[in-house]
């Protein structure tokens, strides 16, 4: 059923409620945060003596006032709330101003004057390597014999690949308002896909129990990943203001605070090898990655994780071996978004068969359709592939959109034309569903039914715009078989919900939306015995509920939904229930590094068609045709909404998006001007997207699948799109595998030999 997000209403109305807006009580302060203007260096003195003479100041919060531990570092405690002696890149938080009014905090803040002792700082990923500066140890996962491998190979290519940071550019930036309550508790409003995590960072900082903290996200404006760790320290600055003043405080960036001071996509720089048959069979394929992951861990180590997860994209290899490291650098500290270290891994996948093809003299959608997965075959992780789906999403793509004809009528195109030339790449994805962190793989649900027949429900999902909230409240409604008007989703509440997983890995619906069903389901299972009992027959077998009527025996009874629950209610019924969700059957060995990480994965192929100005190195992006996998979808309104929105991201990526830095380590893509993203004359005019139809039953919920981040990937066919379109007006073009493909850079690959 294609329900519209309800939300969607109120934003194009501009009601949404979102942290800025909330109305704060008399008292409030507002919190302005100092942060370091040097890439690597020792704090010699902070000078507060011209902020404290402003009117309207009334504290100044440094490293020393924190009661607890100093320490917002969620997989690896490496990193500080606020500086102790040492700062790490620019933008790092060294104090927090509290004063009467935003506007009189951030003034005060920027007549903070610390002086540095500057020390040599690395920000290039390799480097940082060479100087055995990682995170944590490297990891490599392989199968079969990659030594041995490689003589059983007729071509073997090698090459290098880089792909960028990419800033993630929600709508709503990172903020969060705290207000005192009784027996020291905190109530602390936050944008964070990550209530939990919110919680314990804040109860380890002031050294109180996690029950003294309540955290509450009605909605985010947006997250994308950027706020499933880097939404804490804000929060957390926040809760430590009223823990000094003992008034509500509020601290909220500014969009040029935001893009400084917070970790984008992870760039990456990677060698590969590749090997192959005579026949375009891949034999062998090494992979080595260098993650950038700036000054502190954050999530750089689950992201690397998913990275060698998604090392041989939707390809069977035999013998595999990918190593990892992420790599220390004075850059803020990067972190999740959307794919979470898989697009970065695909990118070097496809640059591996695209330079193979080249080298074979043939198109890359060769190597990418004799390698595909089949269903038995397994990852180098040592899971099994349990689908048909990547064959058939593949297969249904060439029929559906007529890849030979399209074909043909660039290459008849490319003849006719000199000046602009057209190329178009195949891209099919491959991608696993579930935290690759097991553990994570669990959720919640809260469910009320109040007498007059409503159903309020809460869970850990978070919504962000993704619609999960939408896709619950179907469920609800379907268990119940009632009018989803009655259904009404609450906020994300750590009082209602505890130890919630974040909102991420394209999870929340299938984790969140499954403990709603048993929840439902509990209730229902007593409201059946119940009816019963009102009806007085005795087959419980035969009592159904159907659009708010209760039918025996496939009759339909004088009780509707109504009625039935307001006399569950007189007769004390329990009409709430609390369910708990875990994914069955998946681990993970650290070890051995093998095992069935994933509940199960998400296919699809895209068809990607570009046109390139060769004069100017400028291009459009003329159409993306897409067959997905998406199980049986419960809104494909909200999944169609979900592809289009993450190819589009993903484009951005590989095309426009530059996070550029200089030598000093200052963000230079630092507004809207000098760093672009894909509008609506930008998006290409065709995105088609077909649904492949399939019976395949999955843990998703009624047998959906999860649709978050898999489609991100799809743009990595534009990519080579625009490089197929080079290499038709410069066929001696020497490709570097370099995203993003910014017009600049395909002006200068269209002349270069
Ligand atoms: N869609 C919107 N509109 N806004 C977002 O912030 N985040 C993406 C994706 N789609 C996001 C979005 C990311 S990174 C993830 S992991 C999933 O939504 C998370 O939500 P889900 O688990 O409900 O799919
Ligand atoms: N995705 C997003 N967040 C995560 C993951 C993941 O796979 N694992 C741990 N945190
Ligand atoms: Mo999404 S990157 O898992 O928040």
């Amino acid at each position: 059923m294609s329900i519209k997000n309800k939300d969607t209403i109120l934003h194009v109305q501009g009601k949404s409620q979102f942290i800025d807006d909330q109305i704060v009580p008399e008292g409030t302060l507002y919190a302005a945060v100092v942060s370091s203007s040097i890439a690597h260096g020792k704090i010699l003195k902070i000078d507060d003596e011209e902020a404290r003479k402003i009117n309207g100041i009334v504290c100044i919060l440094t490293a020393s006032d924190v009661p607890g531990q100093n320490q917002i570092g969620n997989i690896i405690k490496d990193e500080t709330l606020l500086a102790e002696n040492d700062v790490h890149y620019i933008g790092q938080p060294i104090a927090v101003i509290l004063a009467t009014d935003a506007f009189t905090a951030r003034k005060a803040a920027k007549k903070i004057n610390i002086r540095y002792e500057a020390f040599p700082a690395v920000f290039d990923p390799r480097e940082a390597y060479k100087n055995g500066s990682l995170i944590a140890p490297e990891r490599t996962f392989s199968c079969g014999n990659i030594d041995d491998a490689w003589r059983k190979c007729d071509v073997i290519v090698e090459g290098r690949v880089e792909s960028g940071g990419q800033e993630h550019l929600y709508l709503e930036t990172q903020g969060a308002f705290a207000i005192p309550m009784e027996h020291g508790k905190l109530k602390v409003f936050s944008s964070t896909q990550s209530p939990t995590i919110v919680q314990k960072t804040i109860a380890g900082i002031l050294n109180i129990l996690m029950h003294k903290i309540e955290v509450d996200v009605l909605r985010l404006g947006g997250g994308f990943g950027g706020k499933e760790d880097q939404a804490t320290a804000w929060a957390c600055m926040a809760a430590l203001g009223v823990w000094k003043t003992g008034k509500p405080v509020k601290l909220v960036l500014r969009r040029h605070d935001d893009l400084r001071m917070t970790g984008k996509r992870h760039p990456y720089s990677s060698d590969f090898k590749i090997g192959l048959t005579n026949d375009y069979k891949i034999v062998a394929y090494e992979a080595m990655f260098y993650q950038n992951a700036g000054a502190a861990a954050d999530l750089s180590t689950a992201i690397l994780e998913r990275t060698l997860f998604h090392t041989t994209n939707s390809y069977f290899i035999p013998n595999v071996k990918a190593t990892a490291a992420s790599c220390k650098t004075n850059l803020p500290p990067n972190t999740a978004f959307r794919g979470f270290g898989s697009p970065q891994a695909m990118f070097v996948i496809e640059s591996a068969i695209h330079k193979a093809a080249e080298k074979m003299g043939v198109d890359s959608s060769i190597i990418q359709h004799i390698n595909l997965l089949n269903e038995g075959d397994e990852f180098p992780f040592g899971m099994t592939y349990k689908s048909k789906t990547a064959h058939e999403c593949w297969d249904n793509a060439q029929e559906l959109y007529h890849v030979n004809e399209i074909i043909n009528e660039i290459k008849v195109f490319n003849e006719q034309n000199s000046a602009v030339k057209k190329g178009m790449a195949l891209m099919p994805i491959c991608f696993g569903i579930s935290f690759t962190t097991t553990f994570l793989n669990q959720a919640s649900a809260l469910v009320h039914v109040y007498s007059d027949g409503s159903v309020g429900i809460s869970t850990a999902a978070v919504e962000m715009g993704q619609g999960v909230n939408t896709k619950i409240r179907q469920t609800a409604a379907r268990v119940f078989s009632i009018d989803i008007e009655r259904v009404f989703i609450e906020t994300t509440n750590t009082t209602r919900i505890a130890n919630t997983s974040p909102t991420a890995a394209s999870s929340a619906a299938d984790l969140n939306g499954n403990a709603t069903r048993i929840a439902c389901e509990q209730i229902l299972c007593r409201l059946r015995t119940f009816a019963l009992e009102q009806l007085k027959q005795p087959d419980a077998s035969k009592i159904d509920f159907r659009d708010e009527t209760i039918f025996y025996n496939n009759q339909p009874t004088a009780l509707t939904w109504e009625i039935l629950i307001g006399q569950a209610y007189i007769n004390r019924q329990n009409l709430s229930a609390h369910a708990h969700y875990a994914t069955p059957a998946i681990f993970f060995d650290r070890a051995t590094e093998k095992g069935n990480a994933f509940a199960y994965h998400v296919c699809g192929t895209a068809i990607s068609k570009v046109t390139l100005d060769c004069l100017r190195g400028t291009y459009t992006i003329d159409a993306v045709k897409i067959v997905h996998d998406g199980g049986t979808s419960i809104n494909e309104l909200i999944d169609r909404g979900q592809i289009e929105g993450a190819l589009v991201q993903g484009i951005g990526w590989l095309t426009m998006e530059e996070v550029l830095y200089d030598e000093a380590g200052i963000l230079l893509s630092n507004t809207f001007s000098a760093y672009k993203i894909p509008d609506i004359q930008f998006t290409p005019t065709d995105i088609s997207i077909h649904f492949l139809e399939s019976d395949e039953t999955n843990l998703g919920v009624f047998n959906s699948k999860a649709i978050g981040e898999p489609p991100f990937m799809y743009a990595i066919g534009t990519y080579f799109a625009l490089i197929n379109a080079i290499k038709a007006f410069n066929p001696n073009v020497h490709i570097k595998y370099d995203a993003p493909m910014t017009p600049e850079k395909a002006l200068l690959s269209l002349y270069s030999a």
